[in-house]
C-alpha cells in the first residue's frame, strides 16, 4: 500500500503563534481522519521545535531544506541529522524556490536525497516543469531528467524513505492549478520513469503541489496516482488546510 499524505510547505511564513494555534487545531481534528493519511507541517527551520512540541507526535514535521554536508563549517547551514535530533521525519529536497532562487542543480538534489535518507528521514523530492517548457511540449521530459538525476544516489532498499512531490512551477502560488488529467498523466509518467529506474514503482507516493485549495483538492486526489499534496498558501490557514487533508481521507 502507498503512502497517502498531505504535507503543508509553509515557505518563509508563519510565527510562533501560528505553530501554536494552527498545530493544535490540526493535531485536534486530525484523530477524525482515516488512520491511513499522514498529515506533515514543514515550519520554517526556527519553529521546528514550536511545531514538534504542539504535534505531540500525532502528526509529522518535516523541514523544507537541509545542507548538502553532514556537519562542519557551513555558517547559517542545518543538517539533516539536526533536523532529525529535532523531531523531523520528512526533508523537502529540490523545491522549485530552491532550484530558481538558489541555483539547486539535479546534482545537488541527489547529494541532499542521500543525505536525507541516510539520516533515516523521508525525502520528499520536487519536480515539475516552467510554463515555457510545458508550452513547448517538453513537460515530461524535463520532469523525467529531474527525476532520473534528483534520484540517482537512491540505493535499492531506500526507496520506502522516497516521496516525490509533482508541482508545476507555473501553478505555485497562482491560483492556476493542473487540471486533475494533467496532473495524473504526469505522475502516471513518473511512475513509468520509476519503474524504469528498477524502483518499486507502485510503492512510492507521488503527491502533487500548485495552487492546491479546499476547493479543488477533491478532484486532484480522486486521480489513481496522486497520492497526497503538497500544500502552499492553504497550508496557512487551518481550517482550509484540514479541509484538504480530509478530501485526502474520503478518497481513500
Ligand atoms: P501553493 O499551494 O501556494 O501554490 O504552493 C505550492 C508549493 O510550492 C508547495 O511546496
Amino acid at each position: 500500500m502507498r503512502r497517502k499524505i498531505v504535507a503543508g510547505n509553509w515557505k518563509m511564513n508563519g510565527s510562533k503563534d501560528l505553530s501554536e494555534k494552527l498545530v493544535g487545531y490540526v493535531r485536534s481534528e486530525s484523530v477524525s481522519l482515516d488512520k491511513g493519511v499522514e498529515v506533515v507541517i514543514i515550519p520554517p527551520a526556527i519553529y521546528i521545535g514550536d511545531v514538534v512540541r504542539e504535534a505531540q507526535g500525532n502528526i509529522s514535521v518535516g523541514i523544507q531544506n537541509v545542507a548538502r554536508w553532514q556537519s562542519g563549517a557551513y555558517t547559517g547551514e542545518v543538517s539533516s541529522e539536526m533536523a532529525k535530533d529535532s523531531g523531523c521525519c520528512f526533508a523537502l529536497v529540490g523545491h522549485s524556490e530552491r532550484r530558481q532562487l538558489f541555483g539547486e542543480t539535479d546534482k545537488m538534489v541527489a547529494e541532499k536525497v542521500s543525505i536525507v535518507v541516510g539520516s533515516g528521514l523521508t525525502a520528499i523530492v520536487c519536480v515539475g516543469e516552467t510554463l515555457e517548457e510545458r508550452e513547448s511540449g517538453r513537460a515530461e521530459v524535463v520532469v523525467a531528467g529531474q527525476v532520473r538525476e534528483g534520484l540517482s544516489s537512491v540505493k535499492q532498499g531506500d526507496w520506502q524513505n522516497i516521496v516525490l512531490a509533482y508541482e508545476p512551477v507555473w501553478a505555485i502560488g497562482t491560483g492556476k492549478t493542473a487540471t486533475s488529467d494533467d496532473a495524473q498523466a504526469m505522475h502516471a509518467a513518473i511512475r513509468d520513469v520509476l519503474r524504469d529506474m528498477g524502483a518499486p514503482a507502485d510503492e512510492i507516493a507521488l503527491l502533487y503541489g500548485g495552487s492546491v485549495k479546499a476547493d479543488n483538492a477533491a478532484d486532484l486526489f480522486s486521480e489513481p496516482d496522486v497520492d497526497g499534496g503538497l500544500i502552499g498558501g492553504a497550508s496557512l490557514v487551518a481550517k482550509e488546510f484540514m479541509s484538504i487533508c480530509r478530501s485526502l481521507s474520503a478518497g481513500t
